[in-house]
């Protein structure tokens, strides 16, 4: 099985909520999960993280709606993007299809992916919410 290193928190990806970084934060744990040496059903983990990804995005939006963030819209076409590329994997998953190779593809994409969100919250609407 593919052990790749396991994220961090740091603090540079507080985004100055700490409903947001909470949530960022239970996002890293259950990728890490996905990402880690332990035994775990793939599936079971994955649908685990949509049901998280769907709360975080409708808590994320919500809040940028209330602080008047200029760029809400960019960032629902960017979730949306995300969600539907999830929910494909998942789907290879449910359908019995899930192989090493995708499993990797698939862990390697959601570190990137969160990572990069993260960051990219902590920069753009952080400075929003002083
Ligand atoms: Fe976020």
């Amino acid at each position: 099985m593919t052990n790749l290193a396991t994220m961090e928190w740091k603090a540079n990806f507080s985004v100055g909520d700490t409903k947001m970084d909470d949530q960022h934060k239970g996002l890293i744990a259950l990728i890490n999960q996905l990402c880690g040496e332990d035994e775990i059903d793939v599936r079971e983990v994955l649908e685990k993280l949509q049901e998280y990804v769907d709360i975080h995005f409708r808590d994320e939006e919500a809040l940028l709606e209330k602080i008047g963030y200029p760029d809400l819209d960019k960032q629902k076409v960017e979730h949306e993007t995300f969600a539907k590329w999830f929910d494909e994997q998942l789907e290879t998953y449910r359908n019995g299809g899930g192989s090493d190779t995708i499993r990797e593809r698939v862990q390697n994409y959601l570190r990137t992916w969160w990572i990069k969100h993260i960051l990219f919250s902590a920069k753009a609407y952080a400075s929003y919410l002083k």
